[in-house]
């Protein structure tokens, strides 16, 4: 069993994480700042004696560093970030200290304490706008990010994996595609679109569609992601490198809204709107990196995953 340090662990994406290492029988250290992150996620995980908990701002000089000397982890998922594109636009001093800096120190402390793997959350915000020839998103694209929050994933990830190849440790650059599922945020304007359907379902409010409805995206199970994060920082014979962590499979937002309507008697009123300024038509993620470099392959389905969603709320 391993000892696994993770930052930004009470976040959406942080807590599965906690919860799926844990299930698996490893020690886990989990730090966070409740920048966004809530305890509330972490109720199940702060009952188990392999779980300690950080709260600390690891953005601020040999915080973290100090951090990794005394927990000694074997291996970091790096979570911990601004999260928000709009944010990111509008404070994008922010979006560099958190998104750039803050993954240098975790680099740098991984090197200065031996850690032997890194983790990163990266997105497929590193791909920015696709042409029409484009309607798979490759890793070997070219990436075009088209706000602070992709360019920083980017630099990140070259920040990553030249320390890699400098000092030796593995690094795993995850290109998370749209992340849904269970303890998601759906409060703001700009929240993953599962999370805003599901409330609105749930309470009667009505829906608002940007565009035709016809849009798509390869939406992935947060239990999913977890899952291959855990691989990628217990797996045996990892390799450094990107993968996009996504299911290969798109599904339009019409198509989410009959998934939603099975499990209610009412459909709230769908309100067509003019589609987002900056607003993809598509974005369908190639899976097969992933499979080859983690073993994963995406088990949950869009039906299954919205399933499980209602049942949580
Ligand atoms: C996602 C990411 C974003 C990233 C981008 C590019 C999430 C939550 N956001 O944005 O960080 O920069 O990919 O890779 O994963 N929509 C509606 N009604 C709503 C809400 C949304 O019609 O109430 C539409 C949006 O206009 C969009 C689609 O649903 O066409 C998906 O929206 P969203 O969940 O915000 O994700 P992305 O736009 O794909």
């Amino acid at each position: 069993m391993a000892h696994i340090l993770v930052t930004g662990a009470a976040g959406f994406i942080g807590s599965h994480t906690v919860d799926q290492l844990l299930a698996s029988g490893h020690q886990v250290t989990g730090v966070d700042n409740f920048y966004t992150g809530k305890l509330s996620n972490l109720a199940k995980a702060l009952m188990l004696p392999n779980f300690s908990f950080w709260e600390l701002d690891i953005a601020v000089h040999g915080v973290f560093a100090n951090l990794v000397a005394q927990t000694k982890p074997d291996a970091i998922i790096h979570l911990a970030a601004l999260v928000n594109v709009q944010e990111s636009i509008a404070k994008p001093n922010l979006n560099y200290l958190l998104n750039i800096y803050l993954t240098q120190l975790v680099a740098e402390a991984a090197r200065m304490y031996s850690v032997k793997r890194v983790v990163f959350a990266s997105s497929a915000a590193v791909y920015g706008n696709t042409s029409e020839f484009e309607s798979i998103l490759y890793e070997s694209l070219e990436t075009r990010p088209i706000s602070p929050y992709g360019a920083a994933k980017l630099a990140s990830e070259a920040i990553l994996l030249g320390h890699s190849a400098a000092y030796g440790f593995t690094v795993r650059c995850q290109r998370y595609f749209n992340v849904y599922g269970p303890r998601q945020d759906p409060t703001s304007p700009y929240s993953g679109v599962i999370s805003v359907f599901a409330n609105h379902f749930k309470e009667g409010k009505e829906i608002t569609i940007y565009g035709n409805g016809k849009q798509t995206r390869d939406f992935i199970s947060v239990h999913d992601v977890a899952s291959a994060n855990v691989l990628a920082a217990t797996g045996p014979d990892i390799t450094s490198g990107i993968a996009n962590i996504c299911t290969g499979r798109s599904t339009t937002l019409l198509e989410l809204i009959a998934v939603f309507a099975r499990y209610y008697p009412v459909t709230p009123a769908i309100i067509y709107a003019p589609s987002r300024k900056g607003d993809i038509m598509h974005s369908l993620g190639a899976p097969f990196l992933a499979t080859g470099a983690l073993n994963f392959n995406a088990q949950i389905s869009i039906d299954k995953g919205i399933s499980e969603l209602v049942q949580a709320l």
